[in-house]
């Protein structure tokens, strides 16, 4: 296993973190919000970004993960949901990273189905040309090419989260 060089460095992130972080404040001017992290990618993506925000808000969590079936299916399990009922509330998902889409998909679908005032995506990578499914994503960090990323919350087998930069992961052979 090989950890390249790192794609996004630490301050490369924070910085970025803070122009989604004030573009979203000024959208949500004078609301309140509940900002959902979906885990367990997102989690430092999600612990940043809170800080960064600045309105009111509360924060829940629901833990998610896709189990490929082809490469263009996959089955989305909820492990976790959220602990608040998100009836008439303006909803910020957060996600490390939009793949194909199914994932962030499933979870909007399920949260919309609950009536909330508003939903918006929020996250911080986005492999566009892999995308499945057609899910409007609101806030993107970066677009990133066709490659398998780890660190910053981002996993290999559950590994490689606690890197605190984004590095493109390759298999040994
Ligand atoms: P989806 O394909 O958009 O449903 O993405 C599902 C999940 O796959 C994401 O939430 C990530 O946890 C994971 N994932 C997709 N691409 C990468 C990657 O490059 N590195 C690490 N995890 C990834
Ligand atoms: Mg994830």
């Amino acid at each position: 296993m090989i950890i390249g060089r790192p794609m996004f460095t630490v301050e490369q992130i924070q910085d970025k973190v803070k122009e989604l972080a004030s573009k979203i404040s000024a959208d949500y001017a004078g609301q309140v919000l509940i900002a959902v992290c979906i885990l367990r990618g997102a989690f430092i993506f999600f612990a940043d970004i809170v800080r960064a925000i600045k309105v009111p808000m509360t924060v829940d969590f629901i833990i998610a993960s896709s189990y490929i079936k082809t490469d263009t299916s996959a089955q989305v399990k909820i492990h976790a949901d959220l602990r608040e009922d998100v009836k008439g509330r303006n909803v910020l998902l957060i996600e490390d990273i939009a793949d194909t889409g199914i994932t962030l998909n499933y979870v909007r679908e399920m949260l919309l189905s609950r009536l909330p005032n508003s939903l918006k995506i929020c996250v911080l990578l986005d492999k566009k040309e892999r995308r499945v499914v057609d899910v409007p994503i609101d806030y993107v960090g970066f677009e990133i090419p066709n490659e398998f990323v780890v660190g910053y919350g981002l996993d290999y087998d559950n590994k490689f989260r606690n890197l605190p930069y984004i590095a493109i992961f390759k298999k040994s052979t």
